[in-house]
Formats: structure tokens, sequence, C-alpha cells
């Protein structure tokens, strides 16, 4: 085979999911074979039990390898979870070739300049993605290459991992008996899957919900706008399933997958529903509106937790094309429903583009594989991706930058805890009552 092997790795809260492809061109992968494994080694989608999660991603691996018949080589990897943040930064380089224009070189030394920044002692940096350009301090172009100015200036958004996190995925792939090649926030490989490209220019919300954590990305104007991991997901659903219908996670587990609305509107018949007793305790009759109003109250708490971030940071305007869902939480009927009560714009589940892939892959077409497939894709505006493996060459003394903005934790904790608690409660008592 000529082609480039390249396979994503996405090690999740609850399955580590391997995809092994050939690169037909830069937007275009060949499946050639998959495989998923239960894990149980992450916390809040980050690696916190190193020997049980490479255990997981060996069998991913394997069962991969053996249905493409090929080794899994240049391995991509995401990461997520509470550690990541951002930051915006700005920079500028003074052109100097003879025909006054800018070339490639200058782009890389726009980048290099942001790279030798060390924004925060234990934070690695992942990405360095253009939200804009501004040529000769006049206006913005998007395309600069080209473009003919005596001086460049970019207003980047950086993205960093705490170095602590991004150790334990290479130590866990490494135990496993593979090497990372490459490492990428999660939330953008499942946006390259998922969105399309008038979203992205038009202004997108993407919301990646998993297990442990989701993921929060805004695209606008072609270029990230915000990102931020909340550590609420779907098992934390299930986890007040089981808490206040007194069953265990198993049970609570499939009575969401098989039952559950994330509405009460999007119930189609408020059948009663069986809730299988543990030891003594009785199985008992409830609608599945009660189970809806448990499952509703947590993610709604989470989508207005997720708004609050927004309008915070002043983004809510940039969605002008909506929204889109994609990660296992999106299974969960009248999830879009909800999104459009919450954020008052309309929204979509958000599956895998299938104009990137040919060969196997029908059966990876769901939204809990937006991810791992998107880690195939190249980010289009990240330029520390697009190098063809040389270093740039770094002229001393001829950058200047302004200061960088103060770096934003992506985490936000629950304020509205008591106020949750006592719906719950509430709800509690409606069933004790049954
Ligand atoms: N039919 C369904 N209805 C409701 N929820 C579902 C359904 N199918 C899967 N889910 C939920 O999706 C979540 C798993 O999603 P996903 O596979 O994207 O997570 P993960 O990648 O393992 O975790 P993370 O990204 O948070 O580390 C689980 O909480 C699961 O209950
Ligand atoms: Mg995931």
């Amino acid at each position: 085979m000529k082609n480039e092997i390249i396979t994503g790795l996405d090690i999740g809260s609850t399955k580590v999911r391997a995809v092994i492809a050939e690169k037909i061109d830069r937007n275009r992968f060949k499946i050639l074979g998959s495989g998923e494994a239960d894990c149980d080694g992450l916390l809040k989608g980050e690696v916190s039990n190193i020997i049980s999660t490479a255990e997981s991603i060996k069998n991913a691996i394997k069962a991969a390898e053996a249905e493409a018949e090929v080794e899994a080589t240049n391995i991509v990897t995401g990461i997520s979870g509470e550690n990541l943040s951002s930051i915006r930064s700005r920079n500028y380089v003074s052109i100097t070739n003879d025909e006054q224009v800018v070339t490639v070189d200058d782009l890389r030394r726009l980048k290099s300049d942001i790279q030798s920044i060390s924004f925060s002692k234990d934070m690695t940096i992942l990405h360095i993605l253009h939200e804009e350009f501004f040529v000769d301090r006049q206006g913005s172009v998007s395309k600069p290459l080209g473009v003919a100015c005596s001086r460049l200036e970019a207003a980047n958004y950086v993205v960093m991992g705490s170095s602590g996190a991004i150790h334990n995925i290479r130590k866990a792939v490494k135990k496993a008996g593979y090497e990372v090649s490459d490492l990428k926030m999660q939330s953008l490989a499942s946006a390259s899957a998922v969105l399309e490209p008038a979203e992205k220019d038009l202004g997108i919300l993407m919301i990646d919900i998993g297990s442990g954590c989701t993921d929060v990305l805004i695209y606008q104007g072609n270029a990230i706008r915000f990102s931020r991991v909340f550590g609420i997901a779907g098992n934390r659903v299930t986890l007040d399933i089981k808490e206040f219908l007194s069953v265990i996670e198993e049970e609570a587990e499939l009575l969401k997958l098989d039952y559950g609305y994330a509405t009460e509107s999007a119930i189609i018949k408020d059948d009663l529903i069986t809730v299988k007793g543990v030891g003594p305790r009785p199985s008992t009759k409830i609608p599945v509106s009660l189970l809806t109003q448990i499952i509703k109250s947590r993610v709604a708490e989470l989508f207005k937790m997720i708004n609050n971030e927004l309008e915070k940071a002043d983004v809510k305007n940039k969605i002008r094309a909506g929204i889109v869902i994609t990660g296992g939480g999106a299974w969960l009927k009248g999830i879009t429903d909800l999104a459009e009560q919450v954020f008052g714009a309309p929204a979509r589940i958000g599956l895998p583009d299938e104009s990137h892939f040919e060969g196997e892959f029908g059966k990876l077409n769901k939204p809990d594989y937006s991810s791992v497939l998107g880690l195939l894709l190249p980010i289009e505006e990240d330029f520390s991706s697009d190098d063809e493996g040389e270093e740039p060459k770094k002229k001393k003394g001829f950058f200047t930058r302004n200061k960088a903005e103060k770096p934003v934790k992506q985490d936000s904790k629950t304020k509205s805890r008591s106020k949750f608690k006592d719906f719950l409660s509430q709800i509690k008592s409606q069933f004790d009552d049954l």
C-alpha cells in the first residue's frame, strides 16, 4: 500500500475507539478497520488510571488492526477535560522579502514566535489557531498568503493542555505498546468531522456530550471563537437516575437508553415502565415522564451552564447558524428540542460528514464516532499541522508582541447545586409516593 496509514485514537470515559485509515488526500480517508473497548481509567475525561486505560487502548487498537490487516501507525489521539485552557494573543512579523508579499515562511515565523512564549509553566501548547490577520495596521484579511504589505499581524487563539494530563495520555499509549504521534483538542476533532463549511463561516455552537465531560466550541468567520470543557455529561445523568430511583447503575443506564427523553415535549407516549428493585425492594412502575424529569433537570442544568459561560464570554451573538450536538449523548431522544428551548437557536444532531470517508465507514456513521474520525482530519487553521516537518528559522529581534490576555481556565463549577438538589428531592418524593 503506497498511501500513508493514519490511526485515530479516542480515549473516552466509557470507551476507547480506534480507527485505522489510508490517507487518500488531505481531506479524504479510506477506513480500513476500527475497534472499541470499554474503559474505566478516566475521570472527567482525563486519564487517571494508566494501567487500565493502557489495557483498553491495546484492546481497541488490536481489534482495529485485526480488521484492517495493517499495523496502527501515525497515532493521533485527542485530549479533553477541565485541564484544557485557551488564551488570545496577538503578534506580528515584518515582511522583508524583496517582493514584500506574505510567504509561508512569514506564517511560520508568526507561529514559532507564539510557541516560544511560556504562557504558564505547567501548560503545553496544543494548537495555535488564527482568528484574524491584519496587514499594515489596516484591514483584516482571512487569507494573507501573497498579500503585499510590510507588516503582518495575527490575532491567535492558543489552546493549551496541562503537561501532566498530556504526559498521562502518552504514558498510557506507550504502556499499550504504541506511540502518540500527534495530540489534538478533542472538540476540534469532533468539529472537523461534523461541521459544514457554511456553519463554520456563519457561526455555530458545537456541543459534544460524552460520558465524563462535555466539549464545547464556537466557530464563526471560519475561526474558533470559544472552547470550554464541562465536567458534566452522560454518566452524571445515569448516576442521578441511579440515586433517585434507587437502582443499580447498569439498570439506570438501561432506563436512560431505552426510555429516556431530554424533555417532556418530545415524549411520544407517556407509558408506564418497570423499574427493577434491588434486593428486597420490589419492582415498581413509573411513567416515562418521571424518568424524563430526572434526565431533563441535569441536561438543562448543563445547557444553562454553557449558556451562562457563552454570555459571560460575550460570544452568544456569534452562533447565527445554530447548534450542533454530537458525542454519545446526542443519542438521547429530544436532546435538540431541549437545546432549542435553552439556547433559543435551532439545533441538529452532528454525524461524521461522509464526504471525508470511504471504505468501512457505514458502521461508524454515529455521533459517538465523531471525535475519533475527526482526529484523522486536518485542522485547517492550525499552522502547527501544515508544516512539512521543517523547523521554522527564528530571526532574533525580529518580533514585537502585545501582551497576552489572562488565561481562561476551561472549567465551570456548578453554582446551582442546591437548587438542583431541591428539584430532585421533589421528584424523589413523587417516586416514593408511588
Ligand atoms: N441511546 C442513548 N440515549 C442516551 N444516552 C446515550 C445513548 N447512547 C449513548 N449514550 C450516552 O453517551 C455517553 C457516552 O458517550 P461517548 O461514547 O461519546 O463518551 P466517551 O467518549 O466514552 O466519554 P468522554 O468523551 O466524556 O470521555 C454515555 O453517557 C451514554 O450513556
Ligand atoms: Mg468522547
